[in-house]
């Protein structure tokens, strides 16, 4: 079954952007509010060990089911943060990018497509998604350079110069992080960014209806859950990244809610969801 996620494949679905907005809370009602405070129950302490043991091999068992079929192509990434473009000093500028947790490569192909002076360095902790992106036939070894890499775990300057890229993507893959380990992961990108570099953040805000579709036993920890296939997911608060980013050095330039509704019209369902939508900045 199709997993809830923004963009994946498997309904029809269109987006009907709403409002980007400082605060999510009003979206829910007395019952989901209710539902949220009673799951109090936690996953064991050993399962949630075991669960981050398996965080790569859950990851690369998830491509082996679904292939390159799962999400949609990114294509708003060029739309929605013009920053790319508008990060070049001069136009003929070559932009040096890094997509951490590329997965197959939805948001890394439409962008080499849509510019075509960039240069995309792409990784993923899952051996089978980076397989998938190299086997890409718009996959072009001048244009781009795929790698497995645990951001958790491995430094990113083995591949990639210190303080040499303009822009670094984190498109969903923050929140499959357990929270104690995500700093790693955002110290690792700022240790390859330059002075006046930008990452670009997108991914689950507090209150998704993803998060509320969970049942009860999927509860690792605060917004944390656990997925049927071991995967997990965390829900954002604007706060609680802000503090994330600036911890490792990074200032804040937008970080704000984005409200969508994604309407199945087949099925007559029309679901309210939830992204935090940020650009951070290391200082100059
Ligand atoms: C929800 S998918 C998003 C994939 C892609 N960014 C996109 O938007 O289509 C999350 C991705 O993060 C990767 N991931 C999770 N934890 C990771 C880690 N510690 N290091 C590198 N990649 C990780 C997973 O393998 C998976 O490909």
């Amino acid at each position: 079954m199709a997993q809830e996620t923004d963009g994946c494949l498997g309904s029809k679905v269109t987006e009907l952007p709403l409002q980007a907005t400082d605060s999510c809370t009003n979206i829910l009602t007395k019952e989901e509010k209710e539902k949220l405070k009673n799951d109090r129950v936690l996953v064991s302490e050993f399962k949630q060990q075991k669960l981050e043991v398996d965080a790569q091999k859950n990851w690369d068992l998830f491509y082996k089911r679904n292939s390159t079929h799962f999400y949609k192509d990114r294509h708003w990434t060029t739309r929605e943060f013009e920053e790319l473009q508008a990060h070049r000093e001069f136009e003929a500028q070559k932009l040096l990018m890094l997509e951490a947790g590329c997965g197959v490569g939805n948001c890394l192909f439409p962008l080499m497509e849509e510019d075509l002076n960039i240069f995309i360095y792409a990784c993923d902790f899952s051996p089978r998604a980076v397989r998938f992106v190299k086997e890409n036939s718009l996959y072009c070894p001048e244009r781009c350079l795929a790698f497995q890499c645990d951001l958790t775990k491995d430094d990113l300057r083995a591949t990639i110069s210190e303080n040499s890229l303009d822009v670094a993507t984190l498109i969903f893959v923050l929140s499959a992080i357990h929270p104690d380990r995500m700093q790693l992961a955002v110290e690792n990108v700022y240790r390859v960014l330059k002075p006046g570099g930008i990452v670009l953040f997108r991914d689950y805000g507090l209150y998704d209806h993803a998060m509320l579709r969970f049942k009860s036993g999927s509860k690792l920890g605060e917004n944390f859950y656990v997925r049927q296939d071991g995967t997990r997911s965390f829900f954002f608060s604007r706060e609680y990244l802000a503090n994330l980013f600036q911890q490792a050095g990074f200032h804040t330039l937008v970080n704000e809610y984005v409200l969508r509704e994604t309407v199945n019209k087949k099925e007559g369902l029309c679901v309210p969801r939830v992204f935090l939508q940020s650009k951070f900045r290391k200082p100059e």
